[in-house]
């Protein structure tokens, strides 16, 4: 029997990368370079119900911090200059989770428009959705429809939600549209090109900023759990350990200077 020695190479680069931010000055922020700051940042917000545990509260208790987080998040990346921050709020699959979770869920974007919508106007921050939102509760989705017109004229950085998002259905929904414009006749099968499944992604509001240049998962976890599969064919990762509820201004920086120091190449060669 032939044995494997596990290699932890990059499993440490992100332990490594995690023990770093604990041990950040404010030095460490000149790292950042801001004159390449990534343009569109999505995150995974992953480890909401981890946090509450580790405080023996309630789940919802971490879904409502990690909402305060948001708003943090936000502000501090429409401030450094990002054009669009997509955040992973609620995916097709979440709806398995017990009644009362989802519930709650589906009770934040309402509480969180009600009372950030005045600052997201004052920061010039647009409001964006991906998702199925007719399928959502009727108040959840006239809450995320009024903070889209409320703020569509705002020129600024995009807050662009994922809500009962899910890349699989995306692309599912985008062939069947295809499929039924080939069967209909107004559409040749040679007409099919990747810039035209691009542009049919519920990303495709985003213009040229559609794709991540970079995607952060927190919470430790190394998956990509059904997000933006079409949009992330070139996208940088980013993974940290951080909880949520507990990211800040610094992790967030140092996930920007980790960013930074890829070399993004595209298939071709490093320049
Ligand atoms: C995953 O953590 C998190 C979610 C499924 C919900 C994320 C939602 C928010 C951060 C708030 C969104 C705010 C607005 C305004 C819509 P988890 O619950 O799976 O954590 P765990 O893996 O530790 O259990």
């Amino acid at each position: 029997m032939v044995k494997f020695k596990f290699s932890s190479t990059w499993r440490c680069d992100v332990v490594s990368f995690w023990k770093k931010n604990n041990e950040i000055d404010e030095n460490n922020e000149l790292e950042l370079d801001l004159e390449h700051i990534p343009k569109h940042v999505a995150i995974i917000m992953d480890g909401n119900g981890r946090w509450a545990q580790q405080r023996h509260l309630p789940r919802i208790a971490g879904h409502k911090e990690g909402m305060n987080t948001v708003k943090k998040v936000t502000k501090i990346a429409s401030d450094l200059g990002v054009k669009v921050l997509t955040l992973y709020a609620f995916s097709t699959e979440n709806w398995k989770r017990p009644e009362t979770e989802v519930s709650y869920l589906m009770g934040l974007p309402i509480k969180f428009f009600d009372t950030f919508v005045p600052e997201l106007i004052e920061n010039n921050v647009r409001v964006e959705v991906i998702g199925y939102i007719d399928q959502l509760p009727t108040a959840t989705r006239a809450a995320v429809e009024n903070a889209m017109e409320q703020t569509k004229d705002n020129t600024g950085m995009i807050l662009n939600f994922a809500l009962n998002y899910g890349g699989r259905a995306e692309i599912t929904t985008v062939v069947q549209e295809i499929a039924s414009k080939v069967q209909e006749g107004t559409l040749q099968v040679a007409e099919i090109t990747t810039d035209l499944l691009s542009s049919s992604m519920m990303t495709a509001k985003l213009d040229q900023y559609q794709d991540p240049d970079v995607v952060i998962r927190t919470s430790g976890e190394i998956r990509i759990s059904n997000f933006l599969l079409w949009q992330v064919a070139y996208s940088e990762f980013v993974f940290l350990e951080t909880h949520w509820p507990d990211m800040n201004e610094i992790i967030f920086k140092q996930a920007l200077v980790e960013y930074q120091q890829r070399n993004r190449r595209f298939g071709g060669l490093k320049k």
